[in-house]
């Protein structure tokens, strides 16, 4: 909203506030700003582990809270207040707190967890604020900014994990014919940029003549990768490696290659990524890159499910990155003597572009 010069007390309204009121519109922010607050408070509880602790002692006061979750007393007392304040918590007897069922959902063991959204609330705060002080500058500070705050980091595979890997087993699996492929032949999967390596677990858990080999730059996800393939099972046909991709080599031909929301990290240097998709599949395998589709028209950036997107690609501008179209991934393919199709899902949100190397 905006007021007219030299007419005070007029104000031109946008499209999003025709009919709105200023009275409404402030009663309306101020309602964004408490689910703010309170995604805020979930995220401290999330990261000291008090739902889950809560959890499991059913009942307690901030004071055995904090020592069974090993942390202070202060802090506890004081989230706890601010967690029943926003209805996380629930009184079941003066000074003694149990989880409310919206609490219970915010355990990250919760099928269906609410804690990407607590983790996505400060991740946001933090790449605004960064963003607010760079936009005077120009400066592009690169991958860092997400290690910037030592509580996020760790939480940032889990976060993804759980934003995609239903999406991964519901749209895309059955949606990408490649993957039957896959389920035939088993062979060497790699992912690079492969995050917690969510994705590879997901895909030697439904094929088991799989084997898989991720990547990331950040030891944090390759530490929680290898743990976790570890705790499923599966170390014996998965392996993470701490590494740039950039200088990714591998003696054995890949049947598939995978990169998830990692392209458009390294699209400055295209060419040497679509050089090693190319130079290490098997004839006939397939680089299957899964990205935001940011769309042509910006009109389509208002719908509620791409909004989103929109305040994402103001962080990966801190991070030297921007979001790409499928018709440009589809034309490195077509570049590097690949052949390309593009599948999209969810409300053309998401776009999958498969490369397959020709035989
Ligand atoms: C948005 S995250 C996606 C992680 C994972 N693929 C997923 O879907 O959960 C992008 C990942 O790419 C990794 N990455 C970016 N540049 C990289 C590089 N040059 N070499 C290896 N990993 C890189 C980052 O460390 C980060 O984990």
């Amino acid at each position: 909203m905006s007021a007219v010069p030299g007419n005070v007390g007029v104000v031109t309204v946008t499209a999003m506030e025709t009919g709105v009121t200023v009275q409404t519109q402030r009663e309306r922010l101020m309602g964004h700003l408490q689910g703010l607050q309170q995604l805020a408070v979930a995220y401290v509880g999330v990261v000291n582990g008090l739902f889950s602790t809560l959890a499991s002692l059913e009942r307690a006061g901030p004071a055995e809270l904090a020592r069974v979750a090993g942390k202070d007393p202060g802090y506890v007392t004081r989230w706890c207040d601010a967690a029943y304040a926003f209805e996380l918590l629930e009184e079941a007897e003066p000074g003694v707190f149990a989880l409310s069922s919206l609490g219970d959902d915010f355990r990250p063991e919760a099928p269906g967890t609410l804690m990407p959204l607590a983790v996505q609330a400060v991740l946001g705060a933090h790449m605004a604020e960064r963003a607010a002080g760079l936009t005077a500058t120009g400066e592009r500070p690169g991958e860092r900014v997400l290690a910037e705050r030592e509580t996020l980091l760790p939480w940032f595979g889990p976060m993804l994990e759980h934003q995609f890997s239903g999406v991964l087993e519901q749209h895309v699996l059955p949606g990408v014919p490649a993957f039957a492929e896959v389920d035939r032949r088993g062979g060497l999967a790699v992912d690079l940029g492969c995050g917690n390596g969510w994705y590879l677990r997901r895909l030697a858990g439904r094929f088991p003549h799989l084997r898989g080999i991720g990547l990331d730059a950040f030891e944090e996800n390759i530490r929680q990768a290898s743990g976790l393939a570890a705790a499923a099972n599966l170390d014996d046909r998965l392996r993470f490696e701490h590494g740039d991709l950039h200088h990714f080599a591998v003696d054995e031909p890949a049947d598939l290659i995978a990169m998830n929301r990692a392209l458009h990290h390294v699209w400055d240097q295209k060419q040497n990524v679509f050089r090693i998709l190319r130079e290490h599949l098997r004839p006939g395998g397939v680089a299957v890159i899964w990205e935001p589709n940011w769309p042509v028209d910006r009109s389509i950036l208002r719908r509620p499910g791409h909004r989103g997107m929109a305040f994402q690609n103001l962080s990966e501008h801190i991070q030297g990155n921007h979001f790409l179209r499928p018709e440009e991934v589809a034309a490195e393919f077509e570049n590097a003597g690949m052949e390309a199709s593009v599948h999209l899902f969810l409300d053309d949100r998401e776009a999958v572009i498969v490369g397959r190397r020709k035989v």
